[in-house]
């Protein structure tokens, strides 16, 4: 035996920042989860906590005020929150995946004119890519983007928008040279008190309530010169590579929602007597929830790989990103329909979480890509070698 062999293990300050945001979350986060669910409101209790605790974006780099945590530090904090409230683990999901286009590809000059206000806590940051008609097929997009002088001027509109109304930045994909399809698409950062941009209603949706989901317009939205994204014509490649480090960060949420259920399950079997015994001492049972763990344990260390390779860039990550968001979020949907059922009539019931995580569960094979999408990156990027 040898206990100082590292390999497949994680570093102390992974672990011990595992245990504060664990602490955190069940002290300030989850005694708010069901009511957050239930009233669809957005949970200002996680953010104050998470913005006092600098867990809100612990990604960003420390010359703009961040921690400068690494990609396996941001999933660990998402997977936390995400095992008591999934809509809370939207806070720092969601400003990693508005940030990243401008980390990836922005100028130093327009990185400080964002993302203080983001390490502070005073602003949150969007990713706004999809619309109504352009969802999986990204590049049939039609918002439109013309240069005007010294500003440029935004048409359309942009759906599905996770946490609009709250946040105060948008990074926004649009269209600046129509023949040129991907080519033609460039990304720039909105300010939500840029004129001509505005919120639509709230989505009302199956889970993650607390997290609103609006449409947004930009009727002659003018944003300065200076908000472009890197080069015109180079958004959609932005785009792309910034889900290379955010589908981890999804693999991670659905990797806590399924530990918020099975950790629930386990304490629920011990409990719940039929036939003059727990539940726990059927074998029937504990096969289920060996099942459940065993899958969860997989998609946790597929996450950790795949945040390890992006964090070094290595050639295979946008497979291992695009696997560990697809695995996890079918392992999420598994556990936590079996833990509704392990729970019977009282899971199907809003008395306890298990029923809110399978709701919350079923969107992370959805967003960031569907996983019928991840798919096909993966078969891409195989046939690709
Ligand atoms: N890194 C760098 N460049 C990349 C890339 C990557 N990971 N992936 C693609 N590209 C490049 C390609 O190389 C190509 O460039 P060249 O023409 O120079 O070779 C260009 O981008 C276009 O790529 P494709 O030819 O592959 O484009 P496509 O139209 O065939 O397919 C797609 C692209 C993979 C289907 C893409 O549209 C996609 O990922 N769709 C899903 C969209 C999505 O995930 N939406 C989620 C919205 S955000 C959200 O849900 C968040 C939330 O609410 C919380």
């Amino acid at each position: 035996m040898n206990d100082a062999f590292d390999a497949y293990q994680l570093p102390e300050e992974h672990q011990e920042l595992r245990a504060a945001v664990r602490a955190l979350a069940e002290k300030e986060i989850a005694p708010h989860a069901a009511e957050v669910d239930e009233e669809s409101r957005f949970p200002t209790e996680a953010l104050k906590a998470l913005t006092a605790a600098g867990f809100h974006a612990v990604f960003l780099p420390e010359k703009y005020g961040g921690d400068g945590a690494d990609a396996i530090a941001g999933c660990i904090v998402i997977e936390e929150v995400a095992r008591v409230c999934g809509s809370s683990s939207l806070i720092p999901g969601v400003n990693k995946l508005g940030s990243m286009p401008v980390l990836l590809s922005g100028s130093d000059e327009l990185c400080q004119q964002v993302m203080p206000s983001i390490a502070r806590g005073e602003a949150m940051i969007s990713y706004a890519l999809s619309e109504r008609e352009s969802g999986s097929d990204a590049v049939a997009m039609k918002t439109k983007a013309r240069l005007d002088g010294d500003h440029w001027v935004l048409n359309g509109g942009k759906a599905w928008i996770t946490n609009a109304g709250i946040s105060k930045w948008y990074t926004v994909f649009a269209v600046t040279d129509p023949d040129k399809g991907a080519n033609g698409v460039s990304a720039f950062v909105v300010h939500a008190d840029d004129p001509g941009f505005e919120v639509g209603n709230k989505e009302r949706k199956l889970g993650i309530k607390g997290s609103p989901t609006c449409e947004i317009y930009f009727t002659d939205c003018t944003v300065p010169a200076d908000r472009i994204i890197g080069e015109p014509g180079t958004g959609f490649k932005t785009a792309m590579r910034t889900f290379d480090h955010t589908r981890p960060t999804i693999g991670a949420q659905a990797v806590g929602l399924a530990q918020g259920a099975l950790d629930a399950s386990v304490a629920y079997v011990k409990e719940r007597k039929q036939f003059g015994k727990a539940i726990g001492e059927f074998q029937g049972v504990q096969f289920m929830l060996a099942d459940m763990a065993m899958k969860v344990e997989a998609a946790r260390q597929m996450t950790y790989v795949a945040a390890a390779k992006v964090e070094r860039g290595e050639p295979d990550m946008t497979f291992f990103a695009s696997a560990a968001k697809c695995y996890a979020s079918d392992v999420a949907m598994e556990v936590t329909v079996d833990a509704v059922q392990l729970f019977g009539g009282a899971g199907y019931t809003r008395d306890f979480p298990v029923e809110r995580m399978m709701r919350d569960a079923k969107i992370t094979q959805i967003y960031e890509g569907t996983n019928q999408i991840q798919r096909m990156v993966m078969a891409r990027a195989l046939l690709r070698r």
